[in-house]
């Protein structure tokens, strides 16, 4: 598994990627190298985008066949570059990271927070947030998440056919303010807030992704409005807790206590506490914290309504408990975690990681030149039979304490991994637990779409592999 607090694994016994003379410190011979190939099979370099646009998963399983190192040309774009094999993520994320960046498309669009920073700054952003974050922290935003779980579920009907996605995206994002916020949304209203979150995800369309990052567009613009709004509403919850805000930052609770009150007290002196920086970090928690949620909870529930066996031992272990699941209970899910952890193995919501090389670099006897993009697309290695037996089979069960110490570091990493590893995983996942087995003990839910020829759910990536929008699912009470 990704070297995340939940324990580092050793590597286990699947092949390894060939070593490169740059991974070990002797660069010099990396220039002569050959670029990373296209790979044959996808067809004139021209035709790629078409591929891609068409189904953006599939065409990444298709770019890493036949090979962990390849190439693939998007019109309009230019070439990218993308390692599939756990070593490569593993020299990429953590022991050369200082050799990669972030792309500049996420800065541009999401301005200075925690996601898109480098350097010195990443370092002095992540200090100020991380306690807030912790599993401890994070364990006293659980009754808050309940609260929020119960609050909107409690509404359900008896038969009462909802689109799951939408509904799970407004409880999440219920959850983010009521928790890492400190303001409860109405369940009905707050619509421009509901709205602009989800039109943060516009600026990633697939009808804009391929435009240079200058030229306007009705999603652009889309996008640009909904920053805009939460900007508004960020500053007028700073005005709000200013004068409030604890001074000492241990006291904090939420995430607006703690940046306000660390102004207050002139914790530091560079502009990371200004009013704009500040909003900008409270935008990009509002963007990655609440979607990437939603996903993991949907298609957990899409594998609990397809597989009968499966729900029949999660239900078993929500039924055993004493009454509605609370903090008191976390231990006694154990089956709950695994089919978290077989869900984002299966339907990581980020599904490729995009990164830019600082330097040339080696991979496999090939060349990754300076200033290129590259992707680790975590899904295509999730689902890699070299790693993972009957990889496209939902099997919460594989989840066994000797599979994880045997699994190759790196194999699993659906929140990334290294120093920039998600730092709302314990939140996501903490938040995810409880809301499965708070609905799962008051409802089923059966799925009412329709499957694609090889079983798998109607998805529609976009930064996050979503599914398809609309789709309807069935309540019933149990
Ligand atoms: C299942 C849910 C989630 C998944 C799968 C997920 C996934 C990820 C991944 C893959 C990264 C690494 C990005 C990279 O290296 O380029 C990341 C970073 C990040 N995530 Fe999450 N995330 C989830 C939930 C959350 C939540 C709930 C929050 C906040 C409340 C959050 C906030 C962030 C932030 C701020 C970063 C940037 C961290 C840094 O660069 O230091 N995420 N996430």
């Amino acid at each position: 598994m990704s070297s995340d607090s939940d324990g580092p694994t050793p590597p286990g016994t699947a092949p390894a990627a060939p070593s490169d003379a740059s991974a070990t410190g002797e660069a010099a011979s990396v220039a002569s190298l050959p670029l990373a190939p296209y790979p044959p099979h996808l067809g004139h370099p021209k035709l790629h985008v078409l591929k891609q646009m068409r189904d953006p998963l599939a065409f990444a399983e298709e770019v890493f066949a036949t090979r962990d190192v390849a190439r693939f040309h998007l019109s309009g774009m230019g070439d990218f570059y993308g390692v599939a094999h756990p070593d490569y993520f593993k020299r990429v994320l953590l022991t050369e990271r200082d050799r990669f960046q972030k792309t500049d498309d996420f800065q541009i669009a999401f301005g200075e927070g925690l996601l898109t920073v480098e350097g010195e700054e990443w370092q002095q952003q992540r200090n100020v947030l991380q306690p807030l974050f912790t599993r401890d922290s994070v364990l006293g935003y659980g009754e808050g998440m309940v609260e929020q779980v119960r609050r909107r579920s409690e509404r359900w009907q008896d038969g009462q056919r909802f689109d799951l996605q939408a509904e799970l995206t407004d409880m999440t994002l219920d959850v983010l303010f009521a928790t890492v916020l400190g303001r409860e949304l109405e369940l009905d209203g707050d619509e421009s807030i509901r709205q602009a979150a989800e039109h943060l995800h516009d600026w990633f369309l697939p009808t804009s992704y391929f435009l240079p990052n200058w030229m306007p567009s009705p999603a652009r613009r889309r996008f640009d409005a909904a920053k805009s709004t939460l900007q508004s509403e960020a500053q007028r919850l700073l005005d709000e807790a200013a004068g409030d805000a604890p001074t000492d930052p241990s006291e904090a609770t939420d995430l607006l206590s703690l940046l306000v009150g660390l102004r207050e007290a002139g914790v530091t002196d560079s502009g990371m506490l200004s009013d704009e920086r500040l909003r900008d970090q409270m935008v990009t928690i509002i963007f990655a914290g609440h979607d990437t949620t939603t996903t993991s909870l949907t298609f957990a529930f899409w594998a609990l309504a397809n597989h009968p066996e499966v729900r029949e031992t999660f239900h078993a272990e929500v039924d055993a408990l004493d009454g509605p699941p609370t903090m008191s209970d976390l231990d006694d899910l154990p089956y709950t975690d695994t089919l978290l952890t077989e869900t984002l193995r299966l339907f990581p919501p980020v599904y490729t990681l995009p990164r830019k090389t600082a330097e040339d670099v080696a991979f496999g006897g090939f060349r990754v030149p300076e200033s290129e993009r590259l992707m680790l697309p975590i899904r295509v290695v999730q689902r890699d039979p070299r790693f993972f037996d009957d990889p496209t089979t939902f099997q919460p069960e594989r989840w066994t304490k000797a599979f994880r110490q045997e699994l190759h570091d790196f194999a699993y990493a659906p929140f990334g991994g290294g120093p920039r590893i998600c730092i709302g995983r314990q939140f996501a996942l903490l938040e995810a637990k409880l809301a499965l087995a708070t609905i799962g003990r008051e409802y089923d839910l059966y799925w009412l779409g329709e499957n694609d020829p090889s079983g798998e759910p109607p998805v529609a990536p976009q930064m996050t592999t979503r599914m398809e929008p609309g789709q309807q699912f069935l309540v019933t009470e149990r």
